[in-house]
């Protein structure tokens, strides 16, 4: 890695970043990513319209704290209109990176034309990031998708509207809207950001679930950064790992007692920020996270989607036998979590 890596004039520790991920990167999760130190945490998507009318439930989103820095937020919308009033917003909550989102491919984002839908129309994020760069002085980033589907990969394209406009960083995942997250991600489009870039950094996304992972994908794509999303669920030790792979550090085993006191302590975390009905509806999603690679962890896992209090919630995780578990992290148990989630 560049030693220190910079963003425009923000120094970052690292070049391993974690991802936005909306419904799941909040203000309890960040904290627990926070303890391994990513060089860079987005906060999950917020909405230019919602930000410039001052919604307070988006403002919730954007909660953090000191010792968070650097963070960065990120907006989703695609009226170029609001780029600037909202990037001077977010400038003015104290992030330290902002970035367009260009990736989402839910309906209801991109029937607008926000989301993944602006690559279907790049000439308006050369518009929308123009008019964010010309608003802020932090430094402006960018996330997409390969393309909307196999047939209108546009990254290259994409790349170069994005320097002219002055962002500082793409950040590609190596998957087009129509792949939505099924589907291995194709780096090959990483590597082709790479080869188009002249000065904008490249980050590397999709698929990262271990240190050796991101290692391949450094070494495959030349991307200049990395950004972990779903690889941070459950482990948020994994920033840590990468790191220490690249320092040619071996790596840590975690143990049962480091599941039980990270599933406790995000509890803890939870249950501060959250009132008892969402904190529990929270935790069952962030439990099944870290037992999803337990074997025999199923009835722990049914009897939390079964509680009704948070102090019987806390007795499930102290009670369970965490000495005696097995963890093997494989992506295809990743994915039949999601749909236990
Ligand atoms: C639950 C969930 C929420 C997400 N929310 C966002 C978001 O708010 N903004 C964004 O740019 N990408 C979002 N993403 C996409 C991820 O940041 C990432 O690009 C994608 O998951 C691919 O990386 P992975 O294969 O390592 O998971 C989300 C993904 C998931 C699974």
């Amino acid at each position: 890695m560049e030693d220190p890596f910079f963003l425009g004039d923000l120094k970052l520790g690292s070049n391993v970043f974690c991802a936005p991920l909306a419904g799941c990167s909040d203000f309890p999760f960040r904290q627990m990513i926070n303890l391994y130190r990513p060089g860079l945490f987005y906060c999950e998507m917020v909405k230019m319209d919602a930000i410039v009318r001052s919604d307070p439930n988006t403002f919730r989103l954007l909660d953090y704290e000191a010792s968070m820095h650097p963070i960065g937020a990120q907006l989703c919308g695609s009226k170029p209109q609001l780029a600037a009033k909202s990037a001077q917003m977010i400038e003015e909550l104290g992030f330290d990176v902002l970035d367009l989102n260009c990736g989402c491919p839910v309906d209801k984002v991109t029937k607008d034309g926000s989301g993944s839908g602006l690559l279907k129309n790049p000439e308006k994020i050369g518009e929308i990031v123009t008019n964010m760069v010309n608003a802020v002085s932090i430094p402006v980033t960018i996330k997409i998708r390969a393309g909307w589907d196999s047939t209108q990969i546009n990254v290259e394209e994409i790349v170069q509207i994005a320097e002219k406009a002055g962002a500082k960083a793409i950040c590609v995942h190596g998957r087009t809207r129509a792949q939505g997250y099924k589907g291995p991600a194709n780096w090959d489009y990483i590597l082709r950001a790479k080869q188009t870039a002249k000065k904008i950094h490249v980050i590397g996304n999709g698929d990262i679930y271990s240190a050796e992972d991101a290692m391949r994908m450094f070494a495959y794509t030349g991307a200049d950064a990395v950004l972990v999303a779903r690889g941070t669920f459950g482990q948020p030790w994994i920033f840590e790992d990468i790191m220490r792979a690249q320092k040619g550090l071996p790596p840590k085993v975690r143990t049962g007692e480091d599941y039980r006191v990270a599933l406790l302590r995000h509890f803890e975390y939870t249950i501060a920020y959250e009132q008892e009905r969402r904190a529990l509806s929270a935790m069952r999603r962030v439990a099944c996270w870290y037992l999803k690679n337990v074997k025999g962890a199923r009835p722990l896992r049914e009897a939390i989607n079964k509680c009704r209090a948070l102090g019987e919630m806390r007795k499930l995780f102290e009670e369970f036998a965490w000495d005696k578990i097995e963890v093997s992290v494989t992506v295809e148990q990743e994915e039949e979590c999601e749909s236990l989630c």
